[in-house]
């Protein structure tokens, strides 16, 4: 029998391997995540919504559309005050279609440049597509600052320039644990988990 039909497992669409581990380290050790990756999606999964939550349900459908297993997919934007909310849904894609982290942070630092008013947030939408079908949202975020310049290297994307309300120190210069504890696709999946531990039987 294919394994993929333990009630516990959950498909998630990424290839991202850094979002990935984030996410399992997340996730209770009773729900066993497959990305589809694992399941040979290997095509890049559209996402031309205008919001978050748009472009997460997007993603978790086409999946679910794919496999008629449980899934759930995230799509996160970093909201720049300074910027009116920019670059929020297009952060990805930021300084280009090469989806480059490092273009995307000298981007942002050069559009900051001697602006005094740093505050920013980063928001991720959970959209989970249930095994029948059903489609639920789920959103986190945490408040923060841009800093002016590269700081640490953990992590991934915007991480080396966020720092997290309360703190000097940025997303790039934590351990998985402390980012955990405050990062918006934590307290995002800490409702997407709530939820899951309501279905259970
Ligand atoms: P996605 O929705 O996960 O594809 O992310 C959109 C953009 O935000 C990409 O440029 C990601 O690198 C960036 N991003 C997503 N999550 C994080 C995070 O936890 N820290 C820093 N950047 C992130």
């Amino acid at each position: 029998m294919n394994p993929i039909t333990t009630t516990n497992t959950l498909v998630f669409a990424s290839s991202n391997a850094n979002k990935i581990a984030e996410i399992k380290s997340l996730l209770p050790s009773n729900f066993q995540l497959l990305s589809s990756h694992d399941l040979g999606i290997n095509e890049e999964i559209p996402e031309t919504a205008d919001t978050l939550e748009g472009n997460a349900l997007m993603k978790a459908q086409y999946l679910f559309d794919k496999t008629s297993k449980s899934c759930f997919a995230d799509d996160t934007g970093l909201e720049v005050m300074a910027l009116n909310g920019r670059p929020g849904v297009f952060s990805a894609r930021y300084a280009g279609p090469e989806r480059s982290a490092q273009m995307n942070i000298e981007k942002l630092l050069h559009e900051l440049d001697g602006v005094l008013d740093r505050r920013a947030q980063f928001r991720t939408a959970i959209a989970f597509v249930t095994e029948k079908g059903d489609a639920h949202v789920f959103e986190g975020k945490v408040e923060g600052l841009i800093s002016t310049k590269w700081l640490g290297n953990a992590g991934f994307g915007y991480d080396p320039v966020f720092l997290p309300e309360g703190l000097s120190q940025s997303f790039a210069e934590m351990t998985l644990a402390d980012k955990n504890a405050r990062s918006h696709r934590a307290r995002a999946f800490e409702a997407f988990i709530r939820f899951l531990e309501t279905q259970k039987n």
